[in-house]
């Protein structure tokens, strides 16, 4: 996040919001780089960038400690573009007054862009909307509002709840909109994104011309040192791999794929088929599970589970990089014994991309979610002590893709699932079994119509990770026993949003597809285990296998499947399925499988020995995460 920003790039002001990094790939979509930085990133660290957005932030402007850029941006000569907070700080510093609104709107709403059609130099119109409809559909989320504009603004856009949702400077290419054009609610939202860089002088940018730019980065960076590389087989880390061996030649890199016992099944086959299509036969291949199975027993803590398993990683990998003939030293692999010269020093390579930051919270804005296992405490030192490349920390998910197919990965290969690097031990949910009593709360139903679809509602015995507003939850789920099994009412999508905002202890609504009937819950309680493991495998297998056999691959972003400590009966568990439609995981919505797929997917799972229940998760994110842990 330091240093001077890429030359003639666009950057992004982080004001704290989830959406700073959507505008950010948004904007790389449309050809130009993109970085993102701390709201309070000083004026003169921004020179040389083509334009600055000011990103949302959950924040009021009044607050103490609430993001304040520097004024100086406006200095500068380049457009700048305020959405949401980033348009009340804007107010706020130019001159202009914002105060709480009347009415706090939130979601989708309508916007009058006024005098869309006139020409250029007719007052109340902007560069950003010409050729717009006069009405398009807009997202929004805020509760303050601009009542003042500063001198020289005037204002282009209005929705009912907000006079001034959208306001600007043509003259000096200030611009200040109250709704967000990132996210894929907003009408033409891409296209006010697209006209705002059409007016920054930024260079052009492309993934196929930036990976010329990336391996002149690893050959400075590696300098004369060879690299070793835990590849997790999910798609960042082997796109990492295949480039370094591309760059630095097979010699120079040592892969290391460390079977955790927590992969997919038959994932290891898989990944080293991939390789092989390449010639690329510097990949060992270490089977550490009953290490990981061992470090986590009797852990119940998610957080604490994801320490662990990134700890184990890098215990597993010293052990046997010092096996393969290589000494560790500071937790990275060096050269064997006196030998001290930089030449035979060892680096560790990773497949860290550029949001996987944001989740340790790398601006200061940026709420801290969740730990990323590549930015555990132990890692950090070590990319401190610059022992750490990573040559795709720059990149986006869809960028990723790219380039690995354009380094011959096979393309099925290349746009599989994204798979957290933990695995299935973010998927295997745990729990004390003296920690939840068996006789589980029901949300009584007043007075049901006959004809509606929902038999019962219990809360279920387990906890789960959301994210609300710009925080992390943790917190108990709803189930509904429903009249129809494999098909989801309307009322069931509709509660899924309404419940979580209501009822502040939940975060997750699911349908039951394997009972009409409430049939009782037995707690079953329990970690990490391989016989857990197999079990999840198992209906992770099934669920990939019926998802490709509907032809539901492609327009399914993420499909992770979870295993709850509670059947309904004793030792018993249950399968959750949680099939998610996203752009770049930011933000998620759930995707209802017709009863046809459910039907398949729940029968055969309940065909497994052990597993009781199966529910399908109806929860988007926000309030739901994507993963349960
Ligand atoms: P959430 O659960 O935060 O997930 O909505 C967003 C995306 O990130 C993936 N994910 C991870 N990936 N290490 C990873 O490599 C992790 O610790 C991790 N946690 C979540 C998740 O699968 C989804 O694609």
């Amino acid at each position: 996040m330091e240093g001077p920003v890429h030359p003639k790039s666009i950057v992004i002001l982080d004001c704290g919001g989830q959406y700073a990094h959507l505008i950010g790939s948004r904007i790389r979509r449309l050809g130009v780089f993109t970085e993102v930085r701390d709201a309070e990133t000083p004026a003169a660290a921004l020179k040389g960038a083509a334009g600055i957005i000011l990103s949302g932030g959950p924040q009021s402007v009044y607050d103490r400690g609430s993001p304040q850029a520097d004024p100086k941006i406006f200095t500068l000569g380049i457009p700048v573009l305020g959405i949401c907070y980033g348009l009340h700080w804007m107010t706020q510093a130019l001159g202009g007054e914002v105060k709480q609104g009347k009415v706090k709107e939130y979601g989708q709403t309508k916007l009058k862009i006024e005098n869309a059609s006139a020409p250029l130099s007719t007052s109340r119109k902007s560069k950003i909307t010409k050729g717009l409809p006069e009405e398009i559909t807009v997202w929004m989320s805020h509760g303050d509002e601009a009542v003042k504009l500063p001198q020289g603004f005037e204002r282009f856009g209005t929705s009912d709840a907000c006079a001034n949702a959208a306001f600007s400077d043509e003259r000096r290419n200030f611009f200040a909109i109250q709704f967000h054009p990132e996210v894929t609610h907003t009408e033409h939202g891409v296209e006010i994104l697209k006209r705002f860089t059409a007016l920054c002088n930024a260079a052009p940018w492309s993934v196929e011309s930036y990976s010329a730019e990336i391996s002149k980065q690893i050959k400075k960076g590696v300098g004369d040192r060879k690299v070793f590389m835990l590849v997790s087989g999910g798609v960042d880390s082997s796109v990492a791999f295949t480039l370094l061996n591309k760059v630095l030649g097979a010699e120079r890199v040592q892969g290391l794929l460390i079977d955790t016992g927590l992969m997919r099944k038959n994932e290891v086959a898989l990944v080293k088929e991939a390789f092989d299509t390449l010639g690329i036969e510097n990949l060992q291949v270490e089977d550490a599970s009953q290490e990981f199975f061992t470090n986590l027993k009797g852990v119940y803590d998610p957080e604490k589970k994801r320490q662990i398993i990134g700890q184990t990683f890098l215990d597993v990998q010293k052990r046997v990089s010092e096996e393969m003939g290589l000494s560790v030293k500071d937790g990275c692999p060096s050269a064997g014994s006196g030998q001290t010269s930089l030449r035979d020093v060892w680096m560790l390579g990773q497949g860290t991309i550029y949001p996987d930051t944001i989740e340790t919270g790398a601006t200061k804005h940026a709420d801290k979610i969740k730990t990323h296992h590549n930015r555990i405490e132990a890692v950090q030192k070590m990319i401190d002590a610059g022992l750490v490349i990573e040559p795709l920390k720059d990149l986006y998910k869809d960028e990723v893709r790219k380039l690995g197919e354009e380094l011959g990965l096979p393309h099925e290969f290349v746009w599989r699932h994204p798979f957290p690097g933990p695995g299935l031990g973010v998927r295997i949910l745990c729990a004390l079994k003296e920690s939840y009593p068996n006789n589980v709360k029901e949300l009584p139903m007043e007075n049901p119509p006959a004809d509606y679809p929902i038999n019962k509602q219990i809360f279920l015995p387990v906890q789960s990770v959301g994210v609300q507003g710009d925080g992390r939850t943790y917190a108990h789920s709803i189930a509904f026993f429903p009249k129809k099994i494999f098909e989801i009412a309307e009322e069931e999508s509709r509660f899924a949003t309404s419940y979580p905002n209501s009822m502040f202890f939940i975060n997750r609504v699911l349908h039951c597809c394997s009972h009409s009937v409430f049939p009782g819950i037995e707690f079953t309680g329990g970690y990490i285990t391989r016989e857990r493991a197999n079990l999840l495998r198992e209906a992770d297998a099934i669920v990939d296998e019926e998802m490709k056999a509907a032809g539901l691959y492609e327009e399914i972003w993420q499909f992770p499947v979870v295993l709850l400590p509670f059947g309904t009966k004793k030792g018993g568990q249950s399968i959750v399925l949680r099939p998610i439609a996203s752009i770049d995981a930011m933000s998620a919505s759930a995707v209802v499988l017709s009863p046809k797929v459910l039907k398949r997917m729940t029968e055969r799972i309940m065909q497994l020995h052990g597993i009781d229940l199966v529910f399908l998760d109806l929860t988007n994110k926000p309030p739901g995460t994507i993963e349960w842990e």
